[in-house]
């Protein structure tokens, strides 16, 4: 029997070149893991009729662990995002997106090192959106206690057990006074009880501002869903764009690995595919399993291969293959 039993949906368009990619590596460094594999999206719609089927959920839910390639959604129509779906079926409330400088990725900083802690249930996109009149449509903003204190909870016991210094708020709370408010209180209630870690409060605004001009200034930050979203992609484009970077999201009883980016369609099966990004997911996942030895391992052999710059994908100005980065990756991984 497997040591570690994990769901995976290699999702649509990249997703499969990707996910292969990654399952390869993952066997050359030995990690024991039965892939439980399921379609998501436009394919489960063919295969079962479901984008989502029940047993999908059920079995992230046993394996309690799932890595996930990307999906398409279409625009305006079509099924509801798989992903907003899966993150509240499981309640995966803390989507964890790291953004660090890697050696050989060109950026104009060298010293990006920053966590994004973003909210994943509520705020905007709880999907409450009503025409109130001909050409009118409100959108609701749900904050909650209980959502915020959990969101801050994550953030500071991360901080802390990571030996990160600070944490910084980002809001907008001098015009949304109630709800960025009452996100705020519940993050000074909880920054009380960690007073060896520093916290701060950023205007939403002028964070965007501070992180494109000195964003070695923040450590561990922590925000609701919509900015959470926008400010964690500004933050790949701080450390390479979102062909390298990394996403969790993490829940009390089940948490999924994927990478921030999206399907690509427009390179889908032409073997271009840079796999770096859902390499660290699932580098995450496996510190988040306890193989923290596979998880250096593999991270080791990515800062390598980029550095050196010989083999690398056309998004990073190489002329390698998805197959040809890979193999590359698994030759540092089986000489170390
Ligand atoms: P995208 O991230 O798929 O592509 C944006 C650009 O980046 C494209 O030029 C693409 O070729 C390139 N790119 C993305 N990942 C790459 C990789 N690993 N290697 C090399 N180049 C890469 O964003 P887009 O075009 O806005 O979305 C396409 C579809 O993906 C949409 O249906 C969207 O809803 C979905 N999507 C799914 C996500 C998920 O499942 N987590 C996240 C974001 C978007």
């Amino acid at each position: 029997m497997a040591k570690h039993n994990i769901t995976l949906l290699p999702g649509d368009g990249i997703g499969p070149e990707i996910t292969e990619a990654v399952q390869k590596i993952l066997s050359a460094a030995a990690v024991d893991i039965h892939w439980e594999e399921h379609l998501a999206g436009k394919p489960a719609i063919e295969k079962h009729g479901d984008p989502l089927p029940n047993f999908v959920l059920e079995s992230i839910k046993k394996n309690k662990v799932a890595l996930k390639g990307p999906i398409t959604t279409e625009v305006g129509k079509g099924f509801k995002s798989i992903n907003v779906q899966l993150r509240k079926s499981l309640g995966l409330y803390a989507s964890l997106r790291p953004a660090k400088t890697m050696p050989g990725v060109p950026t104009r900083y060298t010293n990006v090192d920053i966590i994004v802690v973003r909210e994943n249930t509520e705020d905007l996109y709880s999907g409450i959106e009503n025409e109130i009149a001909p050409g009118v449509i409100q959108a609701s903003k749900i904050i909650t206690r209980d959502a915020s204190t959990k969101i801050a909870l994550f953030a500071f016991k991360y901080a802390k057990d990571n030996g990160r210094k600070k944490v910084s708020a980002i809001h907008k709370a001098n015009i949304m006074k109630l709800a960025d408010g009452l996100f705020l209180t519940c993050c000074q209630e909880v920054a009380a009880k960690y007073p060896e870690i520093e916290y701060n409060e950023v205007i939403v605004d002028n964070c965007c501002m501070q992180l494109v001009m000195r964003p070695e200034q923040f450590d561990v930050m922590v925000l609701e869903n919509l900015y959470g979203d926008i400010v964690s992609d500004l933050c790949a484009g701080l450390v390479g764009g979102l062909g390298v970077v990394p996403g969790a999201n993490i829940g009390t009883d089940a948490s999924l690995f994927e990478a921030v980016h999206g399907s690509a369609p427009d390179i889908a099966g032409q073997g271009l595919a840079n796999p770096t990004a859902l390499l660290l997911s699932a580098v995450m996942m496996l510190d988040h399993i306890g193989e923290t030895k596979a998880a250096e391992r593999i991270r080791n052999a990515v800062y390598r291969v980029l550095g050196e710059g010989k083999v690398l994908t056309k998004d990073l100005k190489g002329d390698a293959t998805t197959g040809e980065f890979t193999d590359e990756l698994i030759r540092y991984i089986i000489i170390k």
